[in-house]
């Protein structure tokens, strides 16, 4: 199986046709599509480019093209500048010209290399990107025209969607416990494919959308991941039988099961598990006469560079998995709900630094110890890593360049508001600082911008979109 080979500018004008709401949903990697037709699609797509380039507005970089579409504006790297050089250039005249705001800048090239990936090594599944994670517009807009579907859990991100075109039947009402407006709102809009773990989901489908096309959502071992959502979603195995009987006599229509290993799930062999025990109440539901064609092997895929087990790992142990439980010539269309894995190492968080203190006790080896507050904090990005207790997995580093012989100091860092939970890291080992410097987090962009609370009202920070050459398709 081989990729249409788009070269950078295709790809380039590809995002950019992306970001125009004008521009039909076009999916590109869903069936491999046919290469001649996406070339004569593009090329559309670059002669109007070449007309709406004539708007263009403001140029971020004499070096590169700047692209101003819809409100939207979205850089161009060629081979002379990756994305982390853009990001210090960034940082460098946003301060030259008086603005120390956070911001963030999101390689899409990163999410597109991405996507490939997905479809090489897990060649059986479709990836239905949980919206949750990140809903940036570009985000969404770019991952509609690779041809992902979507995983939403609220009339809010089934709106979000269904608004770039996204047909109903590539949306998943993935949250196993809605508010009944919520499901009327998914009637009406025709998305029929809906998960839920317990009885009284089911009085609420029978009464308001019996048409709704129900997947079991069963338990799967979250103990080895970064966030569990086991202690609220899921039924067990053993109860599996129980409650399809339960669909079956209010005429509900079930058509498949799924599961989550936990987001940043650290073991394949949660997956292995989880596939096994959804071959079991695919069997159940077999028995109690359902036609059951729909696996949804859930999200929990690592997105962070440098993570392991790494995501080929995970492929590995899932297909093997899938081919032992769920043979290629059974009828079932298999599906997965990937988040963190689309977005993580997109996202590159620039942080300045606000105000310097030194921590007048030393610690324990007499060190000196700096404390540094920055322009982002657990209200803002970072409340995911507050509540991700016993595994801070930031990486920051420094945004200038520094002497590497230079001595290092135990350093704490905070958020911008005045509350003591707003604390990023307390020891972190960095060179001395000073206000107005950078400190840049990499693999920021999954259950960052998302979960921005905007409590003292600090502005969440800006996003600058690049296509990188070397990313790109
Ligand atoms: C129902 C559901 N699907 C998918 C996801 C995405 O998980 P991840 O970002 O780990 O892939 C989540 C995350 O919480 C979820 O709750």
């Amino acid at each position: 199986m081989t990729f249409p080979y788009i070269n950078f500018v295709q790809s380039a004008c590809l995002v950019s046709a992306v970001l125009q709401s004008s521009v039909a949903y076009v999916p590109l990697c869903k069936e491999f599509l046919d290469l001649s037709e996406m070339e004569t699609n593009l090329n559309c797509i670059a002669c109007h480019l070449q007309e709406r380039n004539r708007e263009k507005t403001e140029d971020i970089s004499p070096l590169h093209t700047c692209i101003f579409l819809g409100g939207i504006n979205l850089t161009l790297l060629d081979n002379s500048m990756s994305a982390q050089q853009f990001l210090k250039q960034k940082a460098t005249s946003n301060s030259a010209s008086g603005n120390e705001d956070a911001f963030y800048v999101a390689d899409l090239g990163d999410i597109m290399q991405k996507h490939c990936q997905f479809m090489k090594e897990l060649p059986r599944v479709k990836p239905f990107y949980a919206v949750k994670c990140n809903s940036t517009r570009e985000v969404l807009q770019t991952l509609a025209y690779l041809g992902t579907g979507f995983a939403c859990c609220s009339t809010a991100e089934l709106d979000m969607v269904l608004r770039m075109g996204v047909p109903a039947t590539d949306i998943v009402y993935a949250n196993p416990c809605k508010q009944i407006s919520h499901i009327r709102y998914a009637a009406e809009h025709g998305v029929r494919r809906m998960t839920f773990d317990c009885e009284s989901e089911l009085f609420k489908i029978a009464a308001s959308y019996p048409q709704a096309e129900m997947i079991l959502q069963i338990v799967a071992d979250n103990r080895d991941s970064w966030h569990s959502l086991s202690g609220k979603c899921g039924v067990h195995i053993n109860e599996c039988e129980n409650l399809l009987e339960k669909a079956k006599s209010l005429n509900i229509q079930v058509f498949g099961v799924s599961f989550h290993t936990g987001s940043g799930c650290k073991n394949t062999h949660s997956f292995r598990k989880a596939i096994e025990d959804a071959r079991k109440a695919f069997d159940i539901g077999k028995k109690l006469g359902y036609k059951m064609r729909i696996l949804d092997i859930g999200g929990g895929f690592p997105g962070d560079t440098e993570f392991l087990p790494t995501f080929e790992k995970f492929a590995e142990v899932i297909n093997k998995s899938l081919d032992q439980c769920f043979s290629c010539n059974e009828d079932v269309e298999i599906i997965a709900e990937p988040g963190r894995y689309y977005v993580s190492s997109a996202f590159t968080a620039a942080l300045n630094i606000v105000t310097k203190k030194e921590v007048t006790k030393k610690d324990g080896e007499g060190r000196r110890t700096l404390s540094y507050i920055l322009n982002d904090g657990t209200f803002g990005s970072f409340l995911l890593n507050y509540l991700q207790i016993e595994e801070k997995n930031l990486k920051p580093f420094v945004g200038k360049d520094f002497d590497t012989a230079l001595e290092l100091f135990p350093s704490i860092l905070w958020g911008p508001t005045c509350a003591s939970e707003d604390e990023i890291l307390n020891n972190v080992d960095l060179p001395e600082l000073e206000m107005g410097d950078w400190i840049f987090f990499p693999n920021m962009g999954a259950y960052t911008i998302s979960m921005n609370s905007n409590f003292n009202a600090f502005a969440a920070p800006k996003v600058y979109f690049v296509l990188t050459k070397e990313k790109s398709l």
